[in-house]
């Protein structure tokens, strides 16, 4: 508990009077957040009205210290309890303890590790008919051809829901803008995703469940009352949206860094059982989920500093995981850093990700059955980034696979 004499005595947050979801910072987020981060633990960002947090600690606090910052107003930048909210709240991620702690222990029996472990052949079977494609192939586009068709073939799959991949991107694409601003991405977003809405609405229903898949057993919970009624279609929606786009996206960086640094590459065909801490550490270096918020529930003191009540906190993932207070050479790709569970990529306390471990098994499969086909990766063009306000992830991937 903090006292009211540090609460009187604590200087505001300091004014930051840029947009961080400026073409220019999307496109290259680092030195904005270099930025924001030595400006202060936290800092009014002026032009979205909300504070954001770059620092590897006060990431931390923000994301898990829900007494002060709290889920209730959404996970997104825009506050869902009030009028004009465009989204309707998630029933785990946007629900603060201890009425998400019961929630959580209900999904978490459905995900158990046991059960993400009998996915394990699946995934690998897959994963061994992606790879011998690609390697014929040679040269290939490292999101289309390796990233997009392993994830978007296994995990729906075990989810238990059939959509078409076209259609999972334009909503993953949407539900990454929608977290952030109101803007001409957003909008943008919103007008291509608006044909399949009725139908996005529909395939979450129970009618639509595949037999065998988790959001079955979601249904399954509901039923015997251990979720509350009605939320089984928004929790489907809720697991849909947290775990394609971002596994995709961890996947596909992990390719791009071991394309460009052909030692570590070589370190990892060497050992592939460091091929973990490769995903680890590209996730670590461009976090998935670039921005998580929270509101705080009164006037706090982080770091020092003094923020509002009742106002937006973004704890920038992207940032934290940079911060040079936290980590030696920041910027460098280094598969053997200790970052697992130190990372906050997956979050931080009681809403850290329930997914993580599929997400891990997933990225394990299809990197290990490339790597074992394949003598070097190397790129074979530029890779470009996908402007969506905030996910991290890999439009195009150029590589060449070398057997
Ligand atoms: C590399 C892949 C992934 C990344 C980077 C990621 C990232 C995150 C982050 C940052 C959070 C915390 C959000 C917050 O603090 O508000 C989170 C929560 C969550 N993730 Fe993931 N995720 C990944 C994969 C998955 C997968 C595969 C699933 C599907 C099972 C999933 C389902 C969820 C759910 C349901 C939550 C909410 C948990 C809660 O509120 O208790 N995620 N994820």
């Amino acid at each position: 508990m903090q006292s009211e004499a540090t609460l009187q005595d604590a200087p505001d947050a300091p004014v930051l009077d840029e947009d961080p979801f400026s073409d220019a910072n999307i496109a290259d987020p680092y030195p904005f957040f270099r930025r924001m981060r030595e400006l202060g633990p936290a800092v009014y960002i002026k032009p979205h009205g909300y504070y954001a947090v770059g620092r590897h600690v006060e990431a931390g606090i923000v994301a898990s210290d829900y007494e002060r910052f709290s889920v209730a107003g959404g996970v997104g930048m825009s506050d869902i309890r009030k009028p004009g909210a465009w989204r309707a709240r998630s029933p785990i991620s946007e629900v603060d303890p201890p009425d998400h702690t019961r929630v959580r222990a209900a999904l978490q029996k459905i995900l158990s590790p046991l059960v993400v472990k009998t996915w394990r052949d699946r995934f690998a079977a897959r994963a061994e008919e992606i790879a011998d494609r690609a390697v014929a192939k040679g040269t290939v586009d490292g999101v289309a051809d390796i990233t997009e068709a392993f994830v978007l073939s296994v995990f729906p799959e075990v989810l238990g829901i059939a959509v078409p991949p076209e259609r999972i991107k334009l909503t993953g694409e949407l539900n990454f803008n929608q977290l952030g601003p109101n803007n001409a991405r957003l909008a943008a977003a919103l007008e291509r995703a608006t044909p399949i809405m009725e139908w996005y609405a529909q395939v979450l229903q129970r009618e639509h469940m595949l037999p065998g898949g988790f959001a079955e057993k979601i249904y399954q919970a509901e039923d015997a009352g251990e979720l509350e009624p009605g939320s089984a279609p928004l929790h489907v929606r809720s697991f849909f949206r947290a775990g394609v786009d971002t596994t995709i996206a961890g996947i596909g960086s992990t390719l791009m860094y071991l394309s460009q640094h052909p030692d570590q590459f070589a370190l990892a065909k060497a050992d592939p059982a460091r091929l973990k801490g490769a995903f680890e550490e590209a996730l670590r270096l461009e976090a998935p989920a670039q921005v998580m918020f929270r509101v705080t529930t009164g006037d706090v003191v982080l770091g020092g500093v003094k923020l509002k009540a009742e106002t937006k906190v973004g704890y920038h993932m992207g940032a934290a995981n940079r911060d040079p207070r936290q980590w030696t050479d920041p910027d460098r790709f280094d598969l053997t850093r200790q970052t697992t569970g130190v990372h906050k990529s997956f979050g931080q306390g009681a809403h850290l990700c329930i997914g993580q471990m599929i997400s891990r098994s997933e990225a394990e499969t299809i990197l290990s059955a490339l790597l074992r086909r394949i003598d070097r990766l190397e790129p074979a063009g530029t890779p470009r980034w996908r402007p969506v306000n905030t996910l991290r992830t890999l439009d195009t991937l150029p590589l060449r696979l070398v057997a």
